[in-house]
């Protein structure tokens, strides 16, 4: 069991770094989309705050190369001064005498937010030079950016090496959820999973096989198992490569005496069509290429959720973003939101679809991981979480 932000003793007055995770989705003009990832990373905040600490907040945005006025974390700093019950101040450079200075200056239980951590190269090389002049602005590193925990980054994985430490709120609450419905699920559990690559997703599914007791599979994968089982799929996009790897996927599955569920209709267009208008098909044929499940396939899989004690989700299940395809994932959405079952939402996109069906509120965890949800999910921990010292267990 890792250390948490709350083994931490007598921190007033003590600066504590705080790596978070506030990559946010931005518009084109650097407009912020979602806040998601900022509110989340509030509790950790404000228990700092509550213990009089000096909280320095470190955070990547985007994949800058050096800086970008666009990647600042400027407009963040005011959502926190709007959430925040204290001071915070923020300054455009991460380490160095100006930095400590200010670190001086401000007041216990108050914030500093520094700049973009990626506008240095230094970041994502995980140079360790970097990394020693962060570690001596603080006397601690707590890391609660689980959405970036898969990357071992100077800030990320570098100051856990070099600082007393811990994990954050919002870390201990992700690992300690998704550890529980991986390892200890409530049957019948459901997995459904969609999105497009199928090679990134292999491993999550075979790993899952292990304790799911039906995997469900739509979006764009899902044209690679019906061929993998035989089913003409029109010229909906298939990952040749990956066929192969489907197959097996099924063999296992009934070897295992596990259920996979794949559309059996499909809303589709006809590539040749002069008016490219979506209809509802069972049969792929010619030019045909699907972007949606179509009816019966969503009600297949509704009731297989209706009966289901717990949820896990990753990936729409449909060309989501044109509405003409969107049914078939909102209509899950909500048919998991309205089910009875522990429910679990993560990785890319599927938070933002789960927030176009209005039914955030009804999830029990909404994972603010990406790629980190998954690869946690199939590797039971990552390098970031592992790095942080054990809780050390006093026995009477
Ligand atoms: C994410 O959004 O998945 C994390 O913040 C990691 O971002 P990255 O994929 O750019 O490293």
């Amino acid at each position: 069991m890792k250390r948490t932000v709350k083994d931490l003793v007598n921190l007033e007055g003590k600066v504590v770094i705080l790596r978070v995770d506030f990559n946010v989705p931005l518009d084109d003009g650097g407009k912020i989309l979602d806040t998601t990832r900022i509110v989340q990373s509030l509790p950790t905040i404000k228990y700092l705050i509550e213990q009089k600490a000096k909280v320095v907040l470190i955070s990547h945005l985007g994949r800058p190369e050096g800086f970008e006025i666009r990647k600042s974390l400027w407009p963040i700093a005011l959502i926190l001064i709007k959430a925040l019950p204290t001071s915070v101040h923020f300054m455009n450079k991460v380490y160095g005498d100006e930095v400590k200075k200010r670190i001086q200056d401000i007041g216990n239980g108050e914030v500093l937010l520094l700049e973009n951590i990626r506008f240095y190269k230094e970041e994502i090389e995980c140079d360790m030079e970097f990394a020693k002049k962060i570690a001596s602005l603080g006397d601690y590193f707590v890391n609660d950016a689980f959405g970036v925990a898969h990357r071992k980054h100077a800030t990320t994985y570098g100051l856990a090496r070099l600082m007393p430490n811990a994990i954050g709120l919002l870390m201990e609450k992700e690992v300690g959820a998704l550890r529980g419905a991986v390892d200890d699920p409530k049957h019948p559990f459901v997995f459904i999973i969609g999105g497009g690559k199928v090679q990134g997703k292999i491993n999550l599914i075979l790993k899952l096989l292990n304790s799911a007791d039906t995997v469900i599979i739509g979006g764009a994968m899902a044209y690679t198992f019906l061929v993998a089982s035989g089913v003409a799929v029109g010229e909906s996009k298939v990952y040749d490569e990956n066929v192969a790897y489907a197959r097996d996927i099924l063999d296992i599955a009934k070897e295992k005496g596990k259920k996979i569920l794949l559309p059996i209709d499909h809303v589709c267009i006809k590539q040749s069509a002069k008016r490219k208008k979506a209809f509802v098909s069972e049969e792929m044929v010619d030019d045909m290429i699907a972007f949606d499940i179509g009816p019966k396939t969503r009600e297949l899989f509704k009731e297989e959720i209706k009966g289901a004690k717990q949820i896990l989700w990753n990936g729409p299940l449909g060309k989501y973003e044109n509405p003409a395809f969107a049914r078939g994932t909102l209509e899950i959405a909500k048919a998991i939101a309205e089910s009875e079952a522990y429910s679990i939402v993560g990785g890319g996109d599927s938070v933002s679809v789960v927030k176009m069906a209005k039914v955030e509120n009804k999830i029990n965890l909404l994972s603010t991981g990406g790629g980190a949800t998954l690869k946690f999910i199939e590797q039971g921990s990552l390098p970031c979480i592992d790095v942080i010292q054990d809780k050390i267990l006093f026995k009477r």
